[in-house]
């Protein structure tokens, strides 16, 4: 079962970075089976290291983008990026100590709520900036 779907309002029009917000969201989802599955810890441990590697080359690719077209707002743009990778650099952290079902559990939860949340404010107010100010990226 997927605990996220794929909706156009995620969509902030950039086919390269919607792909990988698609891609993030497939990782979340593959750890929600697995742990609907009852998966071995080493299974959890290797996708939750997966999330943190697709994480760290997603956003370093959009930092990319927002330098590009002389994003305002990508300091605090990039601050957020590196709270979840504090985050998820912790849960992996505590998945490789023993904790893997708790850890799978809260990114089902709270991982998923803070990318769609990110992806919908965070993410979007690039996308309005492109959009006013006609740039191509
Ligand atoms: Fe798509 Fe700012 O992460």
């Amino acid at each position: 079962m997927a605990i996220f779907e794929w909706d156009n309002k995620y969509s902030v029009n950039i086919a390269i970075i919607d792909s990988h917000h698609k891609k993030l969201f497939d990782i979340v989802n593959n750890i929600y089976d697995l742990m609907e599955h009852g998966a071995d810890d080493d299974s959890i441990i290797k996708i939750i290291s997966e999330l943190l590697d697709y994480t760290n080359y997603h956003f370093s690719e959009e930092e990319k983008m927002m330098e590009k077209i002389n994003y305002p707002d990508i300091s605090s743009h990039k601050r957020e990026h590196v709270d979840f990778i504090a985050l998820l650099t912790e849960y992996f952290d505590s998945a490789k100590n023993g904790k893997a079902i708790f850890v799978a559990v809260k990114l089902s939860d709270a991982g998923v709520t803070w990318l769609k949340n990110h992806i919908l404010t965070t993410d979007t107010k690039y996308q309005k900036y492109i959009a006013a100010n006609n740039l191509t990226v």
